[in-house]
């Protein structure tokens, strides 16, 4: 049975939910499941926008097949060729053989990669600024490289001030009837899913996301249709602010994220003195996370949301613990920067993991480090305390400039 939602007069929300998949891209743990979003609008010529992933391929064809109600589908504008959003096209191209795919140069090379699908005469090539009317809709092409693959674009749509923004302003998250963000309290249920979302997935490109925010902020834009999550409606100020803070690099809030590694409990205890400290000297944005337990994805959000990052690992096959080792790897790969750094070692014979998470760290750009080889052998003793004062001291200090 068909399941759509109207967003405006003539456009409607054709995608659906997966709640069955565990690990989106077979990487990032969603339990609360992902949406697929895709739009049609039925004008003199019915468009649709972006296609599903093949999860809820049945669902979609039903949505429009119910809408189009014997009508063909002119076009089918592709705005992204990520397969979660494209893989139905080779179905669309079998039951409407006259559809017309609208897309830029490098859409088609991808198309024809993934599905080795005949294009010939079936492709309308737009490039940046180009329009091109449905009827009474006109719309304007936006290219949006990297955000998130090289051939992503945005379609505004002129005439409703409706901006389809591929993945930008998606977040993980199935839809649970309500699409709009002002039928949901995104704050409260959704932002930390649209932070690990975005940082995860679009972190790297920061600042092909600002080229794409300086975009928006010449558009008259009333609605924006993403292709995960809700459809904004109102409150776009809200988003667009968190774009621009997670795209700048800048932290979300003044706090400190603590990410430890620990075999046996002592740099956890170690992790957890500091956090007591901080407490006592009045920090209260404070998380704490054991990075073999905490996905890597969350650990990620977290660094893009704290201004102050402590990391704590053992000493491990004279290296650092591989958990932590791949936060590191996974916060040089996407370009976190900006951020002021405590690091703590542990190692019973030969600590070495302080000064090798050190030179990690020293690697990403604009990384303010308060320490220099600090490193406890085994456990925490008495006579260590005091650096651990000056330690917090110095992250207190630097909190409240
Ligand atoms: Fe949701 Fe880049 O695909």
């Amino acid at each position: 049975m068909h399941c759509f939602r109207k967003v405006t007069n003539d456009l409607y929300w054709v995608g659906g939910s997966d709640r069955r998949l565990e690990l989106f891209e077979n990487l990032f743990p969603i339990p609360r499941g992902v949406s697929y979003n895709s739009y049609l609008l039925l004008d003199e010529k019915t468009v649709l926008f972006d296609t599903v992933d093949n999860s809820i391929g049945r669902q979609f064809l039903d949505n429009i097949t119910a809408l189009l109600n014997g009508r063909a589908l002119d076009y089918l504008v592709v705005n992204h060729m990520e397969p979660d959003h494209c893989s139905m096209i080779a179905d669309l191209m079998l039951r409407y053989p006259d559809m017309q795919i609208i897309g830029n140069a490098k859409t088609f090379p991808m198309i024809r990669q993934f599905y080795a699908l005949n294009l010939d005469s079936k492709t309308i090539a737009v490039k940046e600024g180009d329009t091109f009317s449905s009827g009474t809709h006109t719309f304007r092409f936006l290219m949006a490289p990297m955000v998130h693959w090289p051939e992503v674009m945005l379609t505004y749509d002129e005439t409703d001030k409706v901006l389809f923004s591929a993945d930008a302003f998606g977040t993980f998250g199935a839809l649970n009837g309500a699409i709009f963000n002002d039928e949901i309290d995104f704050d409260r249920d959704w932002l930390d899913d649209a932070r690990r979302y975005y940082t995860n997935i679009v972190g790297k490109y920061g600042m092909q996301v600002q080229n794409v925010l300086k975009k928006a902020s010449a558009l008259d834009i009333r609605f924006i249709c993403p292709l995960h999550g809700p459809i904004w409606r109102n409150n776009l100020a809200y988003l667009l602010e968190k774009y621009d803070i997670w795209s700048s690099y800048r932290p979300e809030v003044k706090g400190v994220m603590i990410a430890y590694a620990s075999m046996y409990g002592n740099t956890e205890n170690l992790a957890n003195v500091l956090a007591c400290k901080l407490a006592d000297a009045g920090i209260t944005n404070l998380t704490i996370h054991d990075v073999s337990r905490s996905d890597v994805s969350e650990l990620i959000a977290d660094s893009f949301k704290y201004s102050h990052i402590v990391l704590a690992s053992p000493t491990y096959n004279g290296g650092v613990y591989p958990a932590m080792s791949n936060l590191l790897e996974d916060m040089n790969a996407l370009g976190i920067k900006n951020r002021t750094v405590a690091v703590l070692g542990n190692g019973t014979w030969a600590p070495t993991s302080a000064k090798l998470m050190e030179a990690r760290l020293a690697e990403m750009k604009g990384m303010t480090l308060l320490t220099e080889n600090f490193a406890v052998k085994s456990a925490l003793q008495d006579d260590q305390l005091e650096d651990l004062d000056e330690l917090c001291a110095k992250i207190t200090e630097t909190l409240t400039d």
